[in-house]
């Protein structure tokens, strides 16, 4: 049994304390916004927010982080579905293609914005080391700055 936070509800989770995060929140908690890309933390796919630090899931055994706070891109809207700056910023600039990748990058692009208001794009790439595929790193990039200039005007 693994005692967890997750998006806001405390819950304790029957399940072996070496299973990865990411297989606990996709197959015990039906929370599919993680995804599985690497396996080996590269690709950031998998990455949630534990007590507020962008993580990957894949390779955190579930029981090393009992107690802790996870957030999931699930988690980001408020209660009354309003999104989050990023989430509304990543509409409002077309990001996704595919759209696999994409959590981990809103997920990585939340912690972020927590420590560096207003990146610049040489922050964003030092800091969001994730993979996509498609290529959609411009207009992630302007996504960032995009939900920066929202915030900062809230
Ligand atoms: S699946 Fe975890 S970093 Fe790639
Ligand atoms: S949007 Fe397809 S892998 Fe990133």
């Amino acid at each position: 049994m693994v005692d967890l936070m997750v998006n806001g509800t405390r819950m304790s989770i029957e399940t072996d304390a070496d299973k990865p995060l990411l297989w606990v929140l996709r197959e015990d908690l039906a929370l599919l916004g993680p995804k599985y890309g690497c396996g080996v933390a590269q690709c950031g796919a998998c990455r949630v927010l534990i007590d507020g630090e962008s993580t990957p899931s894949c390779v955190t055994p579930v029981g090393s982080v009992a107690g802790a706070s996870v957030v999931t891109v699930e988690g980001l809207a408020q209660a009354n579905g309003a999104l989050s700056a990023l989430q509304q910023a990543w509409l409002d600039e077309q990001v996704p293609q595919c759209g696999f990748c994409q959590p981990g990058f809103i997920i990585a692009a939340t912690a972020l914005l927590e420590v560096s208001p207003r990146p610049t794009d040489a922050d964003i790439d030092e800091a969001i080391t994730n993979i996509c595929r498609c290529g959609t790193y411009p207009r992630i990039r302007r996504a960032i700055h995009r939900a920066a200039t929202m915030l900062a005007e809230r």
